[in-house]
């Protein structure tokens, strides 16, 4: 599946790296559009005619394993310059006629890498004694050259870390150029695409707004659109592009389940009702999230309940609106690029995601997704450039069941009370200190078990607030953040001071994987 037919771009073809992402985000950084295909889904006689240069990535597998990696040679002949990461530069030797072994030693980690020759995907790389400490993981290694291929770089223990073939314009390299760790990685990058591929800069948050824009325009022409709005990024830009596009024909639903951040609800009225004029209805639906969830502990039933009732209710509202004929979503592109998994394995079901997204099918609505073809911290970008204020546009990710899988158990009214003020209490705090924007997510819970405490002279018995903060590039893994003792004891004191509900806080210090970042 090729995406967008408009752009020169560079294509990655994917092995099943957990890094394939980076790669193409480190491209788009650099101002290039970029695109991933899985290894599985290229046939040889895909269209060339916009593709400056390939790149093939990393991947668990062993180049060996013919059942599992589906590569078709030919694409090796197709006259473009290509650059093999890490399993791709195997595959690429392997295919061309060089050797791939398991390697003595496992390289994983940091590795010093020496200059051997000269290339153009080296410029102004290596310092000046000719090294340079690179970022590697591997098993595996190339143990002979392929024909018509010399050796640039090595480390002690992997002889052909850099290799080209300088007339087919074929590089392989073991190490991770997308990686932070690996020193000047991004060098390597910008010498392939604009040195090796000659592609020129055709990517960046104020094109993609002008050509987003006018895409919309010229799809929707007289007709109705509309759009879910939950008070999220993806949500709000979308939201803010449709209606720059096509004003009035737009209308937002807001469906206020009782379960998100404090004070969500009139933000959004706020931003999108007063501020920018964009139709929007109100679902004030608190009651019926209450009572259908009342007594739920299982935490698929709860995710499963808060799903259908919320696309019940939106299919009611949207029917009101007359000759309506879209349905805008914010689906952004690493929810659309192919087969994760490469292995075949199927990968097993951990929570069933409640997106406002896959809504709703019955109403047979030609679907807009402007935002297919961005990452997140590109839709972020896009948002500023929108004029959404950074608090809209920096916001922590919040699940679609919301605060309902942040309190373990029964959900009660008083619980999510008690829940609402911790969070903003914890959220506050983290922005008063700087701290917000270096976390990727934080979040208070509440867990439904009672300790004993004391306050003044008198005895307590009341809840424990958990608080998660975490740093990641996606949400895929996660580590958890380091706060100061002074920071921790200054939050806790808040929480316990101000809120009657709660006498104990603990901090989350597991990553994930072994956890999850929610709870349920
Ligand atoms: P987990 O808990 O699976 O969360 O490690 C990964 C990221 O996804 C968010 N999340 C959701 N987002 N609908 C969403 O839109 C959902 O049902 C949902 N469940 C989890 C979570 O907040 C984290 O950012």
């Amino acid at each position: 599946m090729i995406l967008n037919n408009n752009f020169d771009r560079i294509l990655i073809i994917d092995f099943g790296s957990q890094f394939t992402q980076l790669i193409a985000r480190r491209i788009r950084e650099l101002g290039v559009y970029s695109e991933i295909i899985s290894h599985k889904k290229l046939s040889s006689k895909f269209d060339k005619k916009k593709i400056k240069g390939i790149i093939l990535s990393g991947g668990p597998l062993n180049v060996y394993q013919s059942r599992k990696v589906k590569f078709n040679k030919d694409i090796l002949e197709c006259n473009l310059p290509i650059l093999g990461i890490c399993f791709g530069h195997q595959v690429i030797s392997k295919e061309l006629g060089g050797k791939v072994k398991k390697a003595k030693q496992r390289e994983f980690g940091l590795a010093k890498l020496k200059r051997l020759g000269k290339s153009k995907l080296t410029n102004n790389f290596f310092d000046k004694n000719g090294s340079n400490r690179v970022w590697m993981s591997h098993a595996d290694e190339v143990t002979k050259l392929a024909k018509g291929f010399k050796v640039i770089a090595k480390t002690e223990t992997s002889q052909f870390s850099i290799v080209e073939n300088f007339s087919k314009k074929i590089y392989g390299i073991q190490f991770h150029p997308e990686v932070t760790h690996t020193e000047k990685g991004g060098i390597i990058l910008k010498n392939f695409i604009f040195s090796i591929c000659n592609i020129k800069r055709n990517w960046s948050s104020k094109n993609q707004k002008e050509l987003i824009i006018k895409e919309i325009k010229k799809n929707v022409e007289k007709s109705k659109v509309i759009c879910a709005l939950s008070g999220g990024v993806d949500s709000s830009v979308v939201a803010k592009l449709i209606h720059n596009a096509i004003g009035k024909q737009l209308t937002c639903i807001f469906v206020n389940t009782g379960l998100l951040r404090k004070n969500e609800e009139i933000q959004v009225v706020k931003t999108f009702k007063n501020k920018f004029k964009i139709n929007l209805i109100y679902v004030d639906a608190k009651r019926l999230f209450f009572n259908k969830l009342k007594n739920i502990s299982d935490p698929e039933k709860k995710r499963k309940i808060i799903g259908n009732l919320f696309i019940k209710i939106f299919e009611k509202y949207a029917k009101k609106i007359k000759n309506v004929k879209f349905l805008a979503q914010g689906t952004l592109y690493p929810d659309l690029i192919e087969s994760k998994s490469v292995t075949g394995s199927q990968t097993s079901k951990i929570k069933s995601h409640h997106n406002v997204g896959g809504l709703p099918k019955k109403m047979k609505l030609k679907l807009i997704e402007p935002l297919r073809l961005l990452f997140k911290d590109e839709v972020r970008k896009l948002g500023l450039e929108l004029k959404l204020s950074k608090e809209i546009v920096l916001r922590h990710p919040f699940p679609g069941p919301g605060l309902a899988i942040r309190i373990p158990g029964k959900i009660t009214e008083n619980k999510i009370k008690i829940l609402k003020h911790a969070d903003d209490i914890f959220t506050k705090s983290l922005v008063e200190h700087n701290l917000y924007n270096k976390i990727w997510q934080a979040y208070a819970a509440l867990l439904p078990v009672k300790t004993v405490g004391v306050m003044g002279d008198n005895r307590t018995y009341e809840y424990i607030c958990l608080l998660r903060a975490i740093t990641s590039e996606d949400g895929m893994t996660a580590d958890f953040f380091s706060f100061s003792k002074e920071f921790m004891q200054l939050v806790s004191n808040k929480i316990i001071n101000n809120i009657k509900g709660i006498n104990r806080v603990v901090y989350d210090v597991t990553s994930k994987p072994p956890s999850t970042i929610e709870l349920e």
